[in-house]
Parts: structure tokens; C-alpha cells; sequence
């Protein structure tokens, strides 16, 4: 695989050939008349205005992966690539998905179906039939989405990342602790937070661009228990069932100050609540340290309110 070079470095004069992400395109008139493309193209790295002066070349969709070879120039003191050649990048070619975009370490494929392997396996018919229509609900926007804008998970396909880690780790903890029910910790777990993918506006390539009206005035709390109930209610799920779960989702942020009315009043909603801040944090933690050399400290992180030290060995 040839070095990708990184947008940030890129310096007015040099000519760059590589992969690059779509951000946004569209086809625009300039005031002679003549079609271009106007596009925002993006790697791990940062992103750049990019034209493309040929107007014969139909604009790239959201998330498409290009190979580029364009000019570094500069347009009212900002950075602006002048493309020259460009073509949708092939599943054939060599590049690197993770040094475009942050990415899951697994693809979404294999993380939806350890889920689904274990919705299927519930002994309770009615949580499997509850949780199944929730899942297939969310359709394909639960291939890309990320758990989060900023903080942890905020990658493409995050939010299965974040799931399918709580899930693993709920496996080990109902084998600690017999007295669990395990296919309520799970169904709680994949249920949790679904209601990320109303709470954000993201696009293909697992960015947020902001949060929605819902999210700013409802949240992802609430609005999983009222998508939880109005899905239970169609299924006639037993209140019992559906009372559980409703609390699991309410209570998983532990605390009114981060969003939960209530705290959590079970065993499964308390694991639910503890395996969700220590996925959280140790992707955090695993973020911050790894720019950092050993025996050296991260800057403050505001969310963790810590420095963090990295361990010599
Ligand atoms: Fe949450
Ligand atoms: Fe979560």
C-alpha cells in the first residue's frame, strides 16, 4: 500500500495523489457560464475546499471514496484543492479506510451479526421479537452511524462498535454473576442507545453535522423509552417486559446531571449503566494515550476532568 499523504501537511505548490473521502459535492455555475465541481474532500487528517474545472465529471455522492491527483493552491488565504484527474476509487484499489476517516476496528457486517447471533439465541420469544423490530427499525443507518459527535465512539460505525463491546463484556459479567438475567442485560444493552440515530444528523461517513430538534429537545434517553414503548405496544409485548427495559434506557446514565431521571433500580439496569461508562471511557482513554510516549502525560481532558499517564510498559 502506498503512503497516503495527509491532508494538514499539504503546502500551497504541491501536487496531491491520493485518497481522499467526499464530504460534500455539488455541480455549480460560474458567472461565464462553464459547470465545475464544488466539493469538500477529507482524510483522518483534516479536510479541503476542492473545484474541479472540467465540467464533463458528474459530482462524487457523499462518502465515496476518490482517488485524486490535484494541485495545492490557495483561495482568500484558505487552503483549496484544484483537482485534475479524479475517479471513484474501485473495491480493487489499495488504500486505507482508516487513514481517511476514524473508523470501528471491525466491519459493521461482523458486529451486526454477533448481535443478531445473540438476540436469536434470547430463551424469551417476546424480548427476541421486541428487539428484532427495533434493530431492523433503525435499517441501514445502524451500518454507519457513530455513537457519538465528539466524545467516545464519534467514528463510523460506532454505535455497533460501542454495542457490540457491551454486549461481549455483558457475556462475561452474567457468568460472574449467575443471578443476572442475561437476555434482559443484552436486550438492554443493544437497546440503550439506538436512539442516537434520531438524537444526531450524521452522514455515511459516520460525521455528525449536529444534533437534531428531537435530540436538542427530547434526547436519546426518552426518546428510546417512547420508540421502546410505542414498538412494545404494537408487538403487545407483557408490561412487565416492556416497564424493565423502559427504565434500563432511562436510568443508564446513572445520574439526573447527565440525563437519567432515575437511577438504576436493578442489577441488570446497574451493570447496564457501569459497562456503558467503561466502554466509554476506556475508548477515551485509549484515544488520548495513543499520541502521547511513554512515561508522558496526556493534556487535561475536560470529559474524563484528568490527565492521563502513559504507562513505560
Ligand atoms: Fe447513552
Ligand atoms: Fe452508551
Amino acid at each position: 500500500m502506498k503512503p497516503q499523504p495527509q491532508l494538514a501537511e499539504m503546502i500551497k505548490g504541491q501536487v496531491f495523489d491520493g485518497y481522499l473521502l467526499t464530504r460534500a459535492a455539488q455541480q455549480r455555475t460560474s458567472s461565464n457560464g462553464s459547470k465545475y465541481l464544488d466539493m469538500t474532500l477529507c482524510d483522518i487528517s483534516g479536510e479541503v475546499n476542492a473545484k474541479m474545472w472540467d465540467g464533463s465529471t458528474p459530482p462524487p455522492n457523499t462518502a465515496d471514496v476518490l482517488r485524486v491527483r490535484g494541485l495545492m493552491t490557495e483561495y482568500n488565504g484558505k487552503p483549496q484543492l484544484r483537482v485534475d484527474k479524479m475517479r471513484k476509487a474501485a473495491e480493487t484499489d489499495d488504500f486505507d479506510m482508516g487513514a481517511l476517516a476514524p473508523c470501528a476496528p471491525k466491519p459493521a457486517n461482523e458486529m451486526l451479526n454477533f448481535i443478531l447471533e445473540r438476540v436469536n439465541a434470547f430463551e424469551d420469544a417476546e424480548l427476541k421479537a421486541l428487539v428484532l423490530a427495533r434493530l431492523e427499525e433503525c435499517g441501514d443507518k445502524l451500518n454507519y452511524y457513530p455513537a457519538a459527535s465528539k466524545l467516545h465512539h464519534a467514528e463510523r460505525s460506532g454505535l455497533l462498535h460501542h454495542t457490540s463491546t457491551m454486549l461481549e463484556m455483558a457475556g462475561y459479567v452474567c457468568r460472574v454473576y449467575p443471578t443476572l438475567d442475561g437476555d434482559l442485560l443484552a436486550a438492554g444493552v443493544i437497546l440503550h442507545d439506538l436512539c442516537k440515530i434520531t438524537e444526531m444528523e450524521a452522514d455515511e461517513i459516520g460525521m455528525v453535522s449536529d444534533y437534531t430538534a428531537e435530540g436538542m429537545l427530547i434526547g436519546h434517553l426518552v426518546q428510546g423509552v417512547s420508540e421502546l414503548s410505542r414498538c412494545g405496544r404494537e408487538l403487545g409485548v407483557s408490561h412487565e417486559t416492556l416497564m424493565l427495559l423502559e427504565h434500563m434506557i432511562l436510568a443508564h446514565h446513572d445520574l439526573p446531571e447527565y440525563g437519567s431521571p432515575k437511577p438504576p433500580m436493578f442489577p441488570e439496569a446497574e451493570v447496564l449503566h457501569i459497562l456503558d461508562l467503561m466502554d466509554a471511557r476506556m475508548f477515551e482513554m485509549n484515544r488520548a494515550l495513543a499520541t502521547i510516549k511513554p512515561g508522558g502525560f496526556t493534556e487535561r481532558i475536560w470529559s474524563l476532568e484528568r490527565k492521563l499517564y502513559k504507562r513505560k510498559k
